[in-house]
């Protein structure tokens, strides 16, 4: 028995390309469970950083600066290893390099110049990961503030949160065979000061799996870092709550400490899952024993309007 659930960050499109890219990339993850469940959330995560509709890879946010600057991490539940990159830039996979920070360093963080410079060392090239489409978000919004007007942008997309495009991180948690694995990657928050860095690397805050329970969060990197928000859940599940039931509360938690937007996906040891989300919209994709789910929606929590 094995599940795997992918999630495209909150208010991202629930249109049908959105959909199919998050579908292709679950079930692509299936397909890489023959090599192992971080393999599976490796891929999983990577297909999203490829897509330049979601805010991880290419089609990342652009900072204050007009450049792209992207946190990634991964977490073997079974092993308890974590591996992470923070403001690593000009990598196409940014999961990858956090991977290997995992198995090949005895460390379980490299941030910056640091981290884009052993992704060279690795042999992986220089890529531009900034999308013309982010780069035109970037343009309007920063012409707007000249003029001193607000941003009226999604945080989390750079666009207005009528016309969703892109959006906050992309994650894939994984259960295959009662072993655990988490992954996520992202560009971070539109107009972020460089050098910021959000929940995403952060074990515990963006991100956490053991051999009880492994989640996966997206929305206001911040928050999920002061309330320790995936260590929450995990503990919740690890002392005997339903996923769903965990993730709900730890939205309501957010929502209530923090006015915070965000949303997470959570799997445990026997295969029992919750997805739960404030915002407006978190698509999802699940596939259980190699099929799509089609049936399954994500719970919508009391709404947090994000927009600046
Ligand atoms: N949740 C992504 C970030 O805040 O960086």
């Amino acid at each position: 028995m094995s599940i795997i659930i992918v999630h495209g960050g909150i208010e991202t499109g629930t249109e049908a390309p959105f959909l199919e890219v998050l579908r292709e990339a679950a079930l692509s993850g299936y397909r890489s469970l023959a090599r192992g469940h971080l393999d599976a959330a490796e891929e999983a995560v990577k297909i999203l950083e490829k897509c330049p509709l979601f805010n991880a890879g290419y089609g990342s946010v652009l900072n204050l600066e007009g450049e792209v600057e992207m946190d990634a991490s991964i977490m073997d539940g079974y092993s308890g290893r974590f591996g992470a990159v923070a403001a690593i830039d000009n990598v196409a996979h940014p999961v990858t390099i956090a991977r290997l920070v995992l198995e090949e360093t005895s460390h379980v963080l490299l941030a910056g110049r640091g981290a884009t410079s052993f992704a060279r060392v690795k042999g992986f090239p220089m890529v531009n990961c900034i999308a013309p489409t982010m780069l035109k978000a970037w343009q309007k919004v920063r012409d707007a503030m000249g003029k001193g007007a607000g941003t009226g942008a999604s945080p989390f997309t750079g666009l207005p949160a009528q016309a969703i495009d892109a959006c906050d991180t992309v994650g894939c948690v994984v259960s295959h065979r009662g072993m655990l694995a988490a992954a996520s990657s992202t560009g971070g928050s539109f107009l972020k000061m460089p050098g910021r860095v959000g929940d995403t690397p952060l074990p515990g805050g963006g991100i956490f799996a053991s051999r009880r329970c492994a989640v996966v969060c997206t929305g206001l990197g911040e928050a999920f870092v002061e309330t320790l928000t995936a260590k929450y859940v995990e503990s919740l599940v690890a002392d005997g709550l339903h996923p769903q039931e965990a993730a709900e509360k730890a939205i309501i938690r957010l929502t209530l400490e923090k006015r915070a937007a965000g949303g997470m996906v959570v799997v445990d040891h026997q295969n029992r899952y919750g997805v739960a989300y404030n915002s407006t919209t978190f698509p999802v994709a699940l596939v259980h024993d190699g099929k799509i789910q089609d049936n399954f929606t994500p719970k919508k929590m009391p709404r947090y309007n994000t927009c600046g």
